[in-house]
C-alpha cells in the first residue's frame, strides 16, 4: 500500500504524521539542518537525511552563471536527496530579495526602502510574483525574504533591506508574501504555511523581531523597548505576514533587552508560536548559534541546547554540521532536549515541505527559464524605479520647476560616480553578498537610459569625476549628477557619520557651482546633505538603490512619467539627531517622513 505520506490526495497533516512516524531520531535531526551547497556531497544528502540546502551571497555554480546552470546545480543536488531511505526532499534557499539577485541575467528590482517609498501594496505583490517565477526558473524553492524590519535609524547597516521607518509602511508592504507564495484562499487555517504552486517559492519573513530598533542601529545589537513597543513597533509586520501563510520566520541576531532572540523561548515560541499561531517552521541566521555567547552558550553544544529549545527548528549551520548533529543528537540522547521538541520542529519542517508542493515537483521546470529576466519583469521593475523616485526639490524659484529636464537640449553634462555603474544602483546582495561596482549583470545604468532618452541633436558629455578644468570651456544647459553609497550588507553598512560616499558632495559642489543641476542620490538610506549643498541645487532626487532598470529615473526626470515617491524614512539635518522619529517632540528634519513633489511642486 502506498504510504499516506506519499499520496498528494492525503490531508498535509495525515502526510506530515505519517513520515514522522516512520522517520529515525537521525532523519528527524537531518531534516533540522540547512547546510551551504559548497558542503552538501550526494553522500552527504543521502545519509544524514539533510532537510535544506542554501547558497551564502553569491554561492553559485560559477561567477555569471546562467539559470540553466543553477537549475542543473540544485537538480542534481535534489536527486541525491531523493535517493535517501524516505526519499524526503530538501528545500534549496537563497536571499533573492529583490529578485533572485544571486543569478546573472535576473531583473533586479529596487530594494526595500525604495519600494516603501512607493507605498503600493499592489506592485509589491506583482514583484513577489515575478520574482518568485525567476527563484524556480532557477531551481531554487525557498526566499529568505522579505526583510519585514522597520528601521527606526538609518544608522543600520541593513536599512536598504527594510520597507521603512514606521510600522504601517512596512505592515502594507508584506503584501510580496502573496505575491511571492500566492495568494491564500479564503478559509486557509490561520498560521498554516501555505504556498499555491510550483511557480511560487517559500517565503520568510525577518528578522524575528526588533532587528530594525537596535541601540544607535548597531547590527546584531540590542533593541532596548518596552514589549508593548517591541510589539506595536516591530512585530505587526509578522501578524500580516502570518495572515497570508507565510512559511518561514528567521530568527534576528539582535536581542531584546539583552535576551538574544535566538535564544528567546518568549518570543520565538511564547509569542510567535502559541500567542500568533505560526504554524510554520523559524529558522536561525546563519551562523545564528555560534554568535550566542555565555550565558547563552559557553560552548556551541550550549548554544544548540539554548536555541533549540527556545524554538528555532531548522538550524542554517550552515558549513559545520556534522557538529551540529553530533551535538544534538547528544542533547537528545541525553534527554537535555526532549523528542516532543524536535518531533514539533520536523513536524513544522514537513508541514512546509508538504504545503510547498515539494513532494510532487522536486524538480526544476525548464518551461520557466524565459521569464528570467524577461521583458515583462523589466517593465515592472522600471515602474517600480518610477514609483520609488522620490523628488526633494525643483527649482531654485519653486515656480520656476528645472524639472522635467529638456530632452532637446544643446549639449548636456551627465557627471557622478554612479550615473554609469550598474553595482552601484543595484547595491548590496547582488552577484556577491555585499554587491560589488561594474556591469554585474544585464541591465541599464542612469547614463544608458539619457542616451536612449534625449533628442537626436543633444550632445551627452560624461565626466565619472569632472574636473574644474575640463567643465570651464564648456557650456551646458543643465547638468545631471548621480552620487550615492557604495554597495555594502550587514555590518559593513553601518555608519555613524552616513556620507556620500567617493566624494560626491566635491561632485556635486564642483558642479553645480558652474550650471543649473539635478543631483540623484543612490543610496540605501537618507545621507548627510548640508543645506549649502541643497541651496546649489535646482533639483535633487531620491532614487535609492533602483536595481537593474535605471529607465524609471529617465522615465520621471524628463517628464514622461509624474514623480510618486515619499520618503519611507526621515530625512534628517545632521546625524547628531539620530535616532529621530515623527513621534519625537524633538522632530526637527530636513524632510520629513512622507515627504515627495511632484514635477508641478506640488507636495504628494
Ligand atoms: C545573513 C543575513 C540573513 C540572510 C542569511 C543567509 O547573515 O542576516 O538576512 O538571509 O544570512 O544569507
Amino acid at each position: 500500500m502506498n504510504s499516506i505520506y506519499k499520496n498528494p490526495t492525503a490531508p498535509i497533516e495525515a502526510r506530515v504524521q505519517d513520515l514522522l512516524s516512520r522517520m529515525t531520531l537521525q532523519e528527524k535531526l537531518g531534516q533540522m539542518t540547512q547546510i551551504e551547497r559548497s558542503v552538501a556531497t550526494p553522500s552527504v544528502l543521502k545519509h544524514l537525511c539533510i532537510g535544506s540546502l542554501m547558497s551564502v551571497g553569491g554561492s553559485g555554480p560559477r561567477e555569471m552563471a546562467p539559470t540553466s546552470e543553477w537549475a542543473e546545480m540544485v537538480d542534481n543536488l535534489q536527486k541525491a536527496a531523493l535517493e535517501s531511505r524516505l526519499g524526503i526532499p530538501i528545500l534549496y534557499g537563497i536571499d533573492a530579495v529583490h529578485g533572485n539577485n544571486n543569478v546573472y541575467g535576473a531583473t533586479i528590482f529596487p530594494h526595500n526602502v525604495g519600494l516603501g517609498a512607493t507605498r503600493d501594496a499592489e506592485l509589491a505583490e506583482r514583484i513577489g510574483v515575478a520574482t518568485a517565477l525567476e527563484v524556480r526558473a532557477s531551481g531554487i524553492h525557498y526566499t529568505f525574504a522579505p526583510c519585514v524590519a522597520v528601521c527606526r535609524d538609518p544608522r543600520w547597516g541593513r536599512c536598504y533591506e527594510s520597507f521603512g521607518e514606521e510600522t504601517e509602511i512596512v505592515r502594507n508592504m508584506t503584501s510580496i508574501v502573496s505575491g511571492l507564495q500566492g495568494q491564500q484562499p479564503e478559509g486557509h487555517l490561520k498560521g498554516y504555511p501555505f504556498v499555491a504552486g510550483r511557480n511560487n517559492v517559500v517565503a520568510c519573513a525577518k528578522h524575528f523581531v526588533g532587528d530594525g530598533g537596535t541601540d544607535k542601529g548597531l547590527n546584531e545589537g540590542n533593541a532596548i523597548l518596552s514589549y508593548d513597543d517591541l510589539e506595536r513597533i516591530h512585530m505587526a509586520p509578522y501578524l500580516d505576514c502570518i495572515s497570508q501563510g507565510v512559511c518561514t520566520v528567521m530568527a534576528s541576531y539582535s536581542s531584546w533587552n539583552g535576551m538574544p532572540l535566538h535564544a528567546s523561548h518568549f518570543l520565538l515560541t511564547q509569542v510567535l508560536k502559541e500567542k500568533l499561531g505560526f504554524k510554520g517552521f523559524v529558522i536561525s541566521d546563519s551562523e545564528g548559534l555560534d554568535r550566542l555567547s555565555h550565558p547563552y552558550g559557553s560552548n556551541y553544544r550550549q548554544s544548540v541546547l539554548f536555541a533549540i529549545s527556545a524554538g528555532v527548528d531548522m538550524v542554517m549551520v550552515p558549513f559545520r554540521y556534522q557538529l551540529f548533529l553530533d551535538d544534538l543528537t547528544y542533547l537528545v540522547q541525553s534527554g537535555k532536549i526532549p523528542i516532543a521538541r524536535i518531533d514539533d520542529a520536523v513536524e513544522r519542517i514537513l508541514r512546509v515541505k508538504f504545503a510547498a508542493g515539494l513532494f510532487e515537483y522536486p524538480l526544476s521546470d525548464k518551461s520557466l527559464l524565459p521569464t528570467v529576466g524577461c521583458e515583462l519583469h523589466r517593465k515592472l521593475a522600471r515602474e517600480a524605479v518610477r514609483k520609488s523616485s522620490v523628488l526633494l526639490k525643483n527649482g531654485k524659484d519653486p515656480k520656476k520647476p528645472f524639472l522635467p529636464l529638456n530632452r532637446n537640449a544643446k549639449k548636456i553634462l551627465v557627471a557622478g560616480t554612479h550615473v554609469d555603474d550598474l553595482g552601484y544602483q543595484c547595491g548590496g546582495w547582488t552577484a556577491t553578498w555585499d554587491g560589488k561596482g561594474g556591469r554585474i549583470t544585464i541591465g541599464t545604468t542612469i547614463l544608458d537610459a539619457i542616451k536612449e532618452t534625449i533628442g537626436g541633436n543633444t550632445e551627452v558629455i560624461y565626466e565619472q569625476y569632472p574636473s574644474a578644468h575640463t567643465l570651464a570651456s564648456q557650456d551646458f544647459s543643465f547638468a545631471i549628477v548621480a552620487v550615492g553609497e557604495a554597495p555594502y550588507a550587514e555590518f559593513g553598512g553601518d555608519s555613524q557619520e552616513l556620507p556620500i560616499h567617493f566624494n560626491g558632495v566635491e561632485i556635486i559642489n564642483l558642479v553645480a557651482n558652474m550650471f543649473p543641476t539635478l543631483a540623484i542620490l543612490i543610496s540605501g538610506r537618507p545621507l548627510a546633505l548640508e543645506p549649502r549643498i541643497l541651496d546649489k541645487l535646482e533639483a535633487l532626487v531620491a532614487a535609492w538603490l533602483p536595481g537593474s532598470e535605471g529607465g524609471g529615473i529617465t522615465d520621471v526626470i524628463f517628464g514622461d512619467y509624474e514623480f510618486h515617491g515619499k520618503l519611507p524614512m526621515t530625512w534628517f539635518k545632521g546625524v547628531d539627531q539620530l535616532p529621530m522619529n515623527a513621534v519625537e517632540k524633538s522632530y526637527d528634519p530636513l524632510f520629513p517622513i512622507g515627504f515627495g513633489l511632484s514635477s508641478k511642486g506640488e507636495v504628494l
